[in-house]
Parts: C-alpha cells; structure tokens; sequence
C-alpha cells in the first residue's frame, strides 16, 4: 500500500495506528503509519489541513505571482487585482499568496509596485482579505525587498539602491534589465530593512491576511546576502554562512516580535543558486535549520540568484519530461526530513508526481504558480478526476507580459501576444 494522506477531519482508525501526530490548531500535517505492517494510512490528498492554526481547504497553494496593474500609482491595490485573487479562491484552492508587495517605497523596482507602509495600504488590503474570507478562502501577503534589482527605479528617483556588496563584476551585469545603481548597505540601512519588514508584517496582519511570508528567493535581496557570488562582506551581515543567513533570522525575529506566537510566518527561501559558483544546496539547507530557529514556521522551497537561461531560472523551461518537473523536489525532501514544515514549489506539473510526494511525506504543501495562472480550475479538474499533466507549457510569455506591465494571465492563446509588449 503506498503512504498517503489523512485529511485532518478524519479520525484515525483505533489501534491500527504506530504514530499519531493529529493535525489541528499549532500542529503540521503529518502522516500516520499502521502499527502492523508499517506502511501507510490511505488519505486525501484534498483533504483540509493546518497552517499552523489556520484551517485550509487543502494543501494547495497559488505561490506568489506579482501582476502588472495590481496597484494604483501609490501602491494600493486595485480592483482588478482584488477580483483576479478572488477567482483563484473561488477556484477551491487552499491559500493564495499575492505576488510581491513592497516593505517601503524603495524595495521595489518599478513606480506603481503594491505597497504596505501606511494606512492606505491597509485600507486596500482590507478589501482584498475581506473579499477571500467570504469565499471561505484564506490569503497570505508576499513581503519583499528586491535590493540591487531596484537600481533602475532608485535612479530616477534620484538615490541608490542597496546591495549587501559592491562588487563591479558582480554576476547580474550581463543579465538584461540590470542597471548598477547602488552600494553595499550600511548597518543602519539593514537594521532599516529589518524593522521595515516587522511592520510591513504588522500591518498585514491588521488588515487581515491569514499569514504573511517573506520573499527571500529568486534575487531577492536576501537571496543577495546569502549567496558568496552577491555577498562579499565582512563584517556580521557576511562572510559564514550564518552571517550571511542573519538578515533572514533577524527579519524572522523582528516579524514574530511585531505579529505574537500564532501568526502564520513563511520564508520563500532559495536555498541554491541557479549560476555556477553559487550557493550550493547543502549550505542552503543548513540555512533553512537557521530560520527556522528564528520566526519562521514554514519555508516554500524554491531557488536563490537566477542566471540568464530559463534552465537557470525559478520559473524554469523547458518542462517536457518526468525528470525535469519539481527542481525543488530534492531540495525540499531534505530539508523536510530535517523536521521543517515545507511548501514544495516549482515545475511541478503532474498529478501522479505530486500525489508520490504527498504520500512520501516530502513536503507538507503544494505550490503552484504557472499551472494555476494556465488553468484557475486545475485542483477542482485533478480532484473530479481528470488527473491528465496541467496544460501549462512553461512558455514564460506570462512572465515577459507582467514584466511589460500587462495584467497576470496566460498569453500563450492570445496571437497579439507580440503587439501586446
Ligand atoms: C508571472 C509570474 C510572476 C511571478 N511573481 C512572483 C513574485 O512576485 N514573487 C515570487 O516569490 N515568485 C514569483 N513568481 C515565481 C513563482 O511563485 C514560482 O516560484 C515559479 O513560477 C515556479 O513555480 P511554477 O513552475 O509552478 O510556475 C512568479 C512567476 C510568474 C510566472
Ligand atoms: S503563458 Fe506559458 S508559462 Fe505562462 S501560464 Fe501560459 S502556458 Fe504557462
């Protein structure tokens, strides 16, 4: 019999139990095994679940997808956004991440980016989770600082952007898009980011997101300080791994302080690089034992810096074959095994791949993104029954469209696609 899951409602059989680790309020999804044979209790798989004391309709999550459009030109969050994340929550998925949200004006790289710092924000956002939870659905806010990758913006805003390094051949400036305006942080300015992200997480938590999670993936700028190619300090934000990893405990500790014990806390953490040379796995699992220790109790595994080919790249192509789904599979199972509470997310994109790492216990979450931008429904279709491979064909044309500033879909249908960017 293969493992699988027990949904959190059900009751586990009397006396065929070897260990009981019973979901609810403040526990993990676990797994039960039978006392006589050792193998596995048959469960379902869209069964409800716990975030930590938030009850889920499943284990699948929308992971973060920033749109073009989401907010208006003070950050706040239109109402298209707001409409656009409601379909997904009408679609039965479990939690639904907004793409990237800024921390303070300066953490992000376009004007017109979605914001938390002042009351506006929280206003708009009050909207949006007001809206989720009457559809009985459940939302969490992406926290970010994009650090270097702001230079463009903070140039014409007439400042810099901050880095953990300066380092002139550093291995973004080959990459399109990159502008190098910035300088390695002062102290002051990491304690300033710090603090900005515990009240960005305060002021979620005031308007009414079910957890908050922090971007610390995909060059964002702590994947910045925990790489050796982007962080060249030496002082207590570089060097070790653990200073490397200090902005992300510090950022765990100063969220926990602001939002108290229960609040759900994410990282989105890149625990290796995609360029040669970078952050390898096994520092980027020890790492994750570092945040975990400091306010974090679930981590979404995914990638760190990004190179220049979509093989290098979070949202990887091409994905044709069994062996080239989940690039975070291996990651995640080690760092589960390791006791963390795990998203898996990226290139998943067949129904029996998941279902084996639902019933392995390799991860306790499923995340989503491009099949779900494809197919809103995908979930409901797998859970009626149609199991067939999402038909997301990881194009990235919806990437490219959001980066151009249209609004998130799936542009591989749309022939004026081109004219469109
Ligand atoms: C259009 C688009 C926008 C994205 N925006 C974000 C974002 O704002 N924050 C983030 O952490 N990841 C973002 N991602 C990455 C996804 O969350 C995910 O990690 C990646 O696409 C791999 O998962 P997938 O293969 O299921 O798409 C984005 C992906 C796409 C396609
Ligand atoms: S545009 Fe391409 S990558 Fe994006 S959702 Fe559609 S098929 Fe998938």
């Amino acid at each position: 019999m293969v493992p699988a899951l027990v949904a959190s409602s059900g009751t586990p059989q009397q006396g065929s139990l070897r260990s009981i680790d019973v979901r609810g309020p403040g526990k993990r999804m676990t797994y039960y095994s039978m006392r006589s044979s050792g193998t596995m209790m048959p469960g379902d798989p869209f069964g409800t679940v716990w975030l930590k004391n938030i009850e889920l309709r499943n284990c699948f999550v929308f992971a973060a997808a920033a749109s073009g459009g989401a907010a208006d030109p003070a950050g706040v969050i239109t109402s298209d956004e707001i409409g656009r994340l409601v379909t997904y929550v009408k679609c039965g998925l479990g939690l639904i991440i907004t793409g990237a949200v800024g921390i303070s004006a300066y953490a992000l790289s376009h004007a017109g980016s979605s914001l938390l710092v002042n009351d506006r924000h929280i206003a708009g956002f009050s909207k949006l989770t007001r809206a989720v939870h009457e559809q009985d659905g459940k939302i969490a806010v992406e926290l970010c600082h994009s650090g270097i990758w702001t230079g463009g913006y903070m140039r014409e805003l007439g400042r810099e952007a901050i880095a953990p390094s300066y380092i002139p051949e550093n291995p973004y400036i080959t990459r399109p898009g990159f502008i190098a305006n910035y300088h390695a942080a002062s102290e002051q300015e990491i304690e300033a980011v710090i603090s900005s992200f515990g009240e960005a997480a305060a002021r979620a938590k005031e308007a009414g997101f079910d957890a908050v999670e922090v971007h610390g993936a995909h060059d964002s700028l702590l994947a910045q300080f925990l790489s050796p190619l982007t962080n060249h300090r030496n002082d207590r934000w570089g060097g070790t791994l653990e200073n490397r990893a200090r902005i992300h405990c510090e950022t765990g500790l100063s969220i926990r302080s602001r939002v108290g014990d229960d609040y759900p806390v994410i990282l989105k953490i890149g625990v290796a690089d995609g360029i040669p040379g970078g952050l390898g796995s096994e520092d980027g699992r020890k790492a994750a034992g570092l945040c975990r220790k400091s306010g974090f109790d679930i981590l979404e595994i995914s990638q760190g810096l990004q190179g220049t080919k979509f093989s290098e790249m979070a949202l990887r192509s091409p994905i044709n074959s069994p062996d080239q789904e989940g690039f975070s599979r291996g990651w995640c199972r080690d760092i589960k095994k390791d006791g963390a509470t795990t998203i898996m997310t990226g290139g998943l994109r067949s129904w029996g791949i998941i279902e084996e790492t639902l019933h392995n216990g390799e991860t306790d979450y499923i995340g989503l993104c491009r099949p779900l931008i494809r197919e809103p429904g995908l979930i409901r279709r797998w859970q009626n029954g149609d199991r067939s491979k999402s038909t997301c064909i990881s194009c990235n044309k919806c990437g490219f469209a959001i980066s151009k500033g249209l609004p998130l879909a799936c542009y591989v249908d749309k022939p004026n696609y081109l004219n469109m960017v």
